[in-house]
């Protein structure tokens, strides 16, 4: 058996699968707090408990962690965890986005890490630290992101009392997908650009090196980028219920943990609705995009993944669904009512401000309303419409990379909503498929963990596959695109 764990911004997944026909075995899960700011170890919890859940690790021969990208977290020399994590989904770092791009340009910054960092980007929050927290800036001795700290501490590292094997910051690995979005990391050159990370945080660094435990010398330590197949270590009998030499594997970011789950392949484009909208593509060839609408990173395979991500996506559903007092089922029975294009109003979906385009600081706008268009069942297709032309942008600038898209995998808790399906296949010109539903990140993880044990990448069968009729309706993405342009901060 293999396990894969998916530890994301609300919960922590854990699939239990058989390593060689990928059949789902067992499964756990365990909810934590969320937000923007969290206690790592309420993720530490949560892992464990949804081990537990899954019925613990017997049997288990292999286990990788993959988790959401960017966040950051912050080590003191014993290990200790420095301050609250800040999110993916954590926009104060804005301003020190802005800051990075005006120091260095926005062409620059692509040329050496592919994208141009905005407030998700692990390099802006540490910019941030340092112009606002100096002194816990000056106490941080290594830097990880959440799958690094989870898989460090798996294999029993911690602080004294938490980690049988004591604080050993040289042992941090990472991997090339998750590593992507700090921001400081080239997928161009599969290395830390250190002098970036230097300029962004005002402290030199390094990558760890196993090996040099105590010998600190000031730097800060970068995680040991792992290879997509390799085993970093054994996960510590004290956290897998006294089993030994269970191995584990490099672990990944949960978009490229996703695309591995999927068996998503050069020519796939995904489209993910989760809390966060996210449209991603796999690709042979690096690429890079100055204009911060694509963030070009590495995948967990050994290809690329440039993806384009929106912060107003499953939500922007149940929003507009409370505001007309009905449930999800109900709210998409209203939406499929409506003619495609809503009568022409359209809703732009920046309820939480936005990533892509960069405008942290925006609220969303209902457009075209007239007195007759002014009705449940338009206003519920617009925002089904709007969330998913937020998504098309995005692939739009993916597509202007070189991509080729011959099919889109809409996954995610929104993508079972038959009104979300139909208009997937009006908003994009690209036959849709919608994979049945499952944890495609955790298996994904499983996939790595297999992977990490035999050598060999697994072909486990794809996932059944529902296909919506194509029905491409330029007109809608005309119109929210004029909508859009106008919203300017
Ligand atoms: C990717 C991103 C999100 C998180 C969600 O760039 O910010 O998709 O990974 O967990």
């Amino acid at each position: 058996l293999v396990a894969g764990i998916d530890s994301s911004t609300q919960s922590c997944k854990v699939a239990v699968l058989d390593s060689g026909t990928g059949a789902l075995v067992r499964s756990g899960k365990a909810a934590h707090p969320d937000g923007t700011e969290i206690d790592p170890s309420l993720w530490w919890e949560a892992l464990l408990e949804a081990v537990a859940d899954a019925g613990g690790l017997e049997g288990v021969s292999a286990l990788s962690v993959a988790g959401q990208q960017h966040g950051m977290v912050l080590l003191d020399a014993s290990g200790n965890v420095l301050r609250p994590a800040l999110l993916w989904n954590d926009t104060r770092s804005a301003p020190a986005a802005n800051d990075l791009v005006a120091e260095l340009g926005a062409a620059e910054l692509a040329a050496r890490c592919g994208s141009v960092p905005v407030a998700s980007f692990t390099i802006t929050k540490l910019r941030w630290v340092r112009d606002n927290e100096p002194g816990i800036a000056r106490r941080v001795a290594a830097v990880a992101l959440p799958h690094d700290w989870l898989a460090w501490r798996l294999r029993g590292y911690g602080p004294a009392g938490h980690g049988p094997l004591g604080p050993d910051l040289e042992e941090l690995t990472t991997d090339r997908s998750d590593a992507s979005g700090t921001g400081y990391w080239s997928p161009r050159l599969e290395d830390y650009d250190v002098e970036l990370f230097g300029h962004a945080f005002g402290r030199a660094a390094r990558v760890a090196s196993p090996g040099r435990f105590r010998q600190d010398d000031g730097h800060v330590i970068l995680p040991r980028v792992a290879g997509p197949a390799e085993t970093t270590g054994t996960i510590h009998p004290t956290h897998a219920g006294g089993f030994d030499g269970i191995r584990l594997g490099a672990g990944a970011g949960d978009n490229a943990a996703g695309a591995l789950g999927l068996g998503a392949m050069s020519g796939d484009v995904v489209v993910s609705l989760g809390t966060s909208g996210t449209v991603y593509a796999v690709t042979d060839s690096p690429g890079a995009d100055d204009t911060g609408t694509v963030a070009v990173f590495a995948d967990a395979s050994g290809a690329y993944l440039p993806i384009s991500v929106t912060l107003n996506a499953a939500r922007v559903l149940g929003t507009t669904a409370s505001l007309l007092g009905i449930d999800l089922e109900r709210f998409s029975e209203l939406a499929l009512a409506a003619e495609p294009g809503s009568d022409g109003v359209v809703l732009v979906p920046y309820f939480e401000g936005e990533r892509t385009p960069n405008l942290p600081d925006a609220t969303a706008s209902f457009h075209g309303l007239s007195l007759a268009s002014t009705t449940r069942e338009n206003v519920a297709r617009a925002a089904v419409e709007g969330m998913l032309c937020s998504l098309a942008v995005g692939l739009d600038a993916i597509l202007r990379q070189g991509v080729t898209a011959k099919r889109l995998l809409l996954i995610g808790g929104a993508a079972q909503s038959p009104a979300v399906q139909a208009a997937t296949a009006q908003v994009f010109d690209v036959p849709v498929q919608v994979p049945a539903p499952g944890e495609y990140v955790a298996r994904g993880a499983a996939v790595q963990a297999a992977w990490a044990l035999s050598g060999i990448r697994p072909e486990w069968p794809h996932p059944g596959l529902a296909a919506p009729e194509p029905d491409h309706r330029p007109a809608i993405r005309e119109r929210y695109n004029t909508a859009a342009e106008g919203i300017r901060f």
